[in-house]
């Protein structure tokens, strides 16, 4: 056992071998499913991605992910949903919610039936949030602009839907993320893959990890003006608090993902769009004059909250639109534990008093 595992969050240590995703920290390339995060983004639409991953993680060839079924499957279920739909958190209607779905025990029919209704779900959750009806999906349309429409009840643009499509793809997964890692534990027990998505989503909504986009718009909106992001962070510093957006367990340069996302809208109209260029800009260069051997950047989170934003869906919905992405990785890796077979089950250092 090393000292390592016991006094950290398990920096660097390897706990799975995986075809599903690579992140190479120090240089800031991210590989999906054989292809760099960039050209898969540019090329794909979300089902498409959710195929390739869902193929690497069975380690073959599997029919094509068309979630408009399932989306019609999960809308049967929101009358049912009851509380979930009422809950002040997305995430945790999120978690609710996908409570409702029945493990076949099937695996990938079951990651389908997830990955076609935490659209639904979430938007559901967000249109009564707003005080509207919820939206039923319409089989016609992809993943992505259905996810637009039942959440703003309007259909968009194609560059809306573009946009957010190359958000989908881009944040499909990240190699052994925590809610990842989450999901893998909880699949290698031998438990369902829906048990192992709704233990992921608890895992993913921590602001460590995925809900931090959220308030990086808040911070956008509090810093206001360009000229004010120096003072307005180093603020932030001075009272012990982190800058949302900024940092990485893994990337020590510019997470890849932010400049993805950064190009993805572009083709939008996104008022907030220079302001968080110039709050990155400024929250780099104070980061690094205070934490000179520690390289912080922007993360995907940064950019996230721009492009989530732009395409008109409220803060609030963030977090849970990250799962409705990251649902098909995690899916992607409970089929790969399976193949592994071995419960995931580390050693701890006992320090208490003996009797
Ligand atoms: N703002 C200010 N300081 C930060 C920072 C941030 N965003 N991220 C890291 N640091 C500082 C830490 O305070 C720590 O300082 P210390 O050594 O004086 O205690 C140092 O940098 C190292 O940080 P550490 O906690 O070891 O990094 P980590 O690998 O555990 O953290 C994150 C990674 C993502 C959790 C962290 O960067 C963070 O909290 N970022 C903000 C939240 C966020 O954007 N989350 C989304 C992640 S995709």
């Amino acid at each position: 056992m090393t000292n390592q595992a016991s006094s950290s969050g398990l920096d660097g240590v390897v706990v799975a071998d995986t075809a599903i995703s690579e992140v190479d920290g120090e240089r800031g390339r991210l590989v999906i499913a054989g292809d760099d995060v960039e050209r898969l983004a540019e090329t794909s639409t979300f089902e498409q991605a959710a195929t390739r991953v869902l193929a690497a993680g069975n380690d073959s060839a599997i029919p094509p992910i068309d979630s408009a079924e399932y989306r019609a499957a999960a809308w049967e279920l929101v009358p049912r949903l009851g509380d979930a739909l009422e809950l002040a958190d997305g995430m945790d209607a999120l978690r609710t919610a996908l409570g409702h779905l029945r493990a076949t025990g099937d695996d990938l029919a079951d990651a389908r039936a997830a990955i076609g209704a935490a659209p639904v779900f979430v938007a559901a959750w967000s249109r009564r949030r707003a005080g509207h009806a919820p939206v039923a999906p319409d089989p016609a349309l992809g993943h992505a602009a259905d996810y637009l429409r039942m959440s703003l009840g309007v259909s968009r643009d194609t560059a809306a839907i573009r946009a957010l499509d190359a958000y989908l793809v881009t944040v499909i997964d990240h190699a052994m993320s925590a809610s990842t890692f989450t999901s893998r534990v909880i699949a290698s027990t031998a438990s369902d893959l829906i048990s192992a998505i709704i233990g992921a989503v608890g895992a993913l909504k921590g602001p460590l990890h995925g809900g931090a986009p959220g308030p990086v718009l808040d911070m956008l909106d509090a810093v206001g003006e360009p000229s004010h992001a120096e003072a307005w962070l180093l603020g932030e510093l001075e009272a012990g608090r982190r800058i949302m957006g900024m940092g990485h367990r893994v990337y020590r340069v510019r997470d890849p993902r932010a400049a993805v996302l950064e190009t993805a809208v572009r083709p939008l109209t996104s008022p907030r769009l220079p302001l968080a260029r110039a709050v990155e800009a400024a929250a780099t260069k104070i980061l690094h004059e205070r934490k000179p051997d520690r390289p912080l950047a922007a993360n995907v989170e940064f950019y996230t909250a721009v492009l989530l934003d732009a395409v008109g869906l409220p803060r609030e919905q963030f977090a849970p639109t990250f799962a409705v992405s990251r649902i098909a990785g995690w899916s992607a890796h409970v089929l790969e534990q399976r193949r592994v077979g071995r419960l995931i089950r580390p050693a701890s250092r006992y320090v208490g008093p003996m009797p």
